[in-house]
């Protein structure tokens, strides 16, 4: 028997039926069709099925869909403007943050909502904010190197591939 849940995803009124015992991710997955946040171990460990709850980063796959109504939800395909790719995204394609990217969905939402909330996080606070995220293929360097420059792209508004630029730049005249 479904239940007709009325949910706000990526700026958007959505209704839905499922039935009454389905996770936020349940719901989002297999009752609206976004695939973006992943199912990994469906029990809270693993982090893949991130996702912003009024900018703050939840795990969907333990939160009853109930827990979400009057709340704006927030998945990976709404980090975006449009066609548009959040800095975070192009940080992550550029740096080799995101390799088999079954993580990184959950991951870039971790990731959102720390610079959201702390626009110039140290690597400390980064690994801090993503400990609940499992990567098994980047080894995190990757990862925590294309937060910092989508946080620099960010606070100076230009793109991630022009700070990374930059960056190698400069590294290569040091002596
Ligand atoms: S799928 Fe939710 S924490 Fe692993
Ligand atoms: S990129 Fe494969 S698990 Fe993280």
């Amino acid at each position: 028997m479904h239940t007709i849940m009325e949910l706000q995803v990526n700026g958007d009124r959505r209704s839905v039926g499922v039935p009454s015992h389905y996770t936020l991710l349940e719901t989002i997955r297999y009752g609206l069709g976004m695939t973006g946040s992943k199912q990994g171990c469906d029990k809270g460990d693993c982090g893949a099925c991130t996702v912003l709850r009024d900018g703050e980063a939840v795990l969907s796959c333990i939160m009853p869909v109930q827990e979400a109504i009057g709340h704006e939800i927030t998945t990976v395909e709404g980090l975006g403007e449009g066609s548009n790719l959040h800095p975070l995204q192009d940080a992550f394609d550029l740096t080799g943050g995101a390799q088999c990217g079954f993580c990184t969905p959950g991951i870039l939402c971790s990731a959102y909502s720390l610079l959201t909330s702390n626009p110039e996080p140290s690597r400390k606070q980064i690994a801090r904010a993503l400990s609940g995220n499992l990567c098994r293929c980047t080894g995190y360097t990757k990862i925590f190197e294309a937060v910092e420059v989508a946080a620099e792209a960010m606070r100076t508004g230009r793109s991630s591939a022009e700070v990374l630029r930059d960056q190698r730049s400069t590294e290569g005249t040091k002596p």
